[in-house]
C-alpha cells in the first residue's frame, strides 16, 4: 500500500546516498592528488613527489614526469600489475629503477613515513594519471 512504498522508497534513497558517499571505495584520488602535490609530506616532513616529480608531459625534474605513469605502470615490470607497481615504486622505490634515471635518489623512506591510506590514495591518484 501507499506506506509501504514510502517506506521502500525511503530505504532505497538511504541505500543510494550510502554508495554516493563512498564513490570509488576508500582510496581516494582526490586526496591523493593533493598529497602528491604537498611540498612535504609524511610523519617525518620529508620532500613530496611534487619537488622532484613534474606531472606535464616530458618535463623531468629529478625524477620522471608522471605524466601518463597509470598508462604504462601495467607494462613497466613484468608480473606487476599497474596498482602494484605504483605501490611498490613509492615504498621500495630502488627494487626498479626507471630507464635514464639513477637508483638512490627516489626518497626512500616513504614506506615508514606514509600511513597505508596515504600510500593508497597516491596510488589512487596515480591511476587517473593516464
Ligand atoms: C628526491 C626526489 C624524489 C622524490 C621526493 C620522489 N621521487 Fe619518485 N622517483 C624519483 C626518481 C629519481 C625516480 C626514477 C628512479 C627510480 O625508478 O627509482 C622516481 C620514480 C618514481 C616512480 C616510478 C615512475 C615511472 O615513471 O615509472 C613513481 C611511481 C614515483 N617515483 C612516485 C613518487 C611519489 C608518489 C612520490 C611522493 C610520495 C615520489 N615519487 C617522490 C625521485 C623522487
Amino acid at each position: 500500500m501507499h506506506k509501504k512504498r514510502l517506506v521502500w522508497l525511503a530505504l532505497f534513497l538511504a541505500l543510494a546516498l550510502g554508495l554516493a558517499a563512498c564513490g570509488g571505495g576508500d582510496d581516494d584520488g582526490s586526496a591523493g592528488e593533493k598529497l602528491f602535490k604537498q611540498t612535504v609530506i609524511g610523519s617525518a616532513s620529508s620532500p613530496g613527489c611534487v619537488t622532484c616529480h613534474s606531472l606535464d608531459v616530458d618535463v623531468a625534474l629529478v625524477g620522471p614526469s608522471q605524466a601518463g605513469v597509470a598508462s604504462r605502470a601495467g607494462s613497466s615490470v613484468s608480473g606487476q600489475s599497474a596498482e602494484q607497481y605504483l605501490r611498490n615504486s613509492i615504498i621500495n622505490p630502488n627494487d626498479h629503477i626507471v630507464e635514464g634515471f639513477a637508483e638512490g635518489v627516489m626518497y626512500p623512506n616513504y614506506g615508514a613515513e606514509l600511513s597505508d591510506q596515504e600510500v593508497d590514495d597516491l596510488v589512487a591518484f596515480m591511476l587517473t594519471l593516464k
